[in-house]
């Protein structure tokens, strides 16, 4: 299964999810591998970062489409989940992920530059519904995911009781493309501090930490993850 995390913004969560993702895997004893398609290489240095009790999954840099096109083919057959990081932005590279994809994820920050920029994401994700039904295979392109896909919204950095959350929660359930997931990541200082602490919140046991990876678990489990 290839799970993509994507977005036109940076700085949405991205990488917190992609990194806490692999870490609930590895709880499941699932083979995890995670490509960092990323330049800034945060997820890499995330996991690089670790303790070193603490299971890591194997990690690749890629941040080319060709060599990404690759890495999807070689890591299918090899790992149980492979979790791709993306940079922000919808070119060629993120393009090829939706081709490849089982799963699209995509945090939302509920700020208006984010909820305004969602749509055209949206878009692409439709575009990309109806060229995987219509795939007709070529020399560049040999083979992708199989044609139905799913795809997922959740919102992010979620302060409760603020407009913004109202109107994103709305905007988000209007669309029909990507499916809103019923469980925010909420702001919390311990998801901005856990790269700095060589852990991620299933790793830390305090109860700042309980509560995000519990929101973390019901985000993944409410996505079939
Ligand atoms: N739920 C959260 N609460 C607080 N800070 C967060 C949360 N999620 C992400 N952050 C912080 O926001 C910044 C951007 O997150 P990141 O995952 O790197 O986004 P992206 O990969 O989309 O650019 C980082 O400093 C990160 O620590
Ligand atoms: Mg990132």
């Amino acid at each position: 299964m290839i799970v993509v995390f994507l977005n036109l913004k940076g700085g949405c969560g991205k990488s917190t999810s992609a990194v806490h993702l692999s870490r609930y895997l590895l709880k499941r004893n699932k083979q995890v591998v995670l490509l960092d398609a990323d330049p800034q290489q945060t997820s890499i240095d995330w996991i690089d970062s670790l303790q070193p009790a603490i299971p890591r999954p194997e990690c690749r840099r890629v941040t080319q489409p060709k060599a990404l096109q690759t890495q999807l083919h070689d890591c299918l057959n090899r790992f149980d989940v492979t979790i791709v990081d993306s940079p922000p932005g919808i070119g060629r590279l993120q393009r090829i992920l939706l081709l490849f994809a089982d799963v699209v994820m995509i945090p939302v920050q509920p700020g208006i530059p984010d909820l305004r920029a969602t749509p055209k994401l949206l878009e692409a994700v439709r575009l990309a519904r109806g060229a995987r039904r219509n795939f007709e295979p070529s020399a560049a392109l040999p083979a992708i995911g199989k044609p139905e896909f799913k795809a997922f919204t959740f919102l992010v950095r979620t302060v409760p009781n603020t407009l913004l959350v109202d109107k994103a929660r709305m905007l988000l359930r209007d669309r029909d493309d990507a499916h809103f997931l019923e469980a925010d990541i909420p702001q919390r200082q311990i998801l901005a501090d856990a790269m700095g602490i060589g852990a991620t919140v299933f790793d830390v046991n305090t109860r700042p930490a309980r509560q995000a990876a519990e929101s973390y678990r019901r985000l993944f489990e409410l996505a079939g993850l």
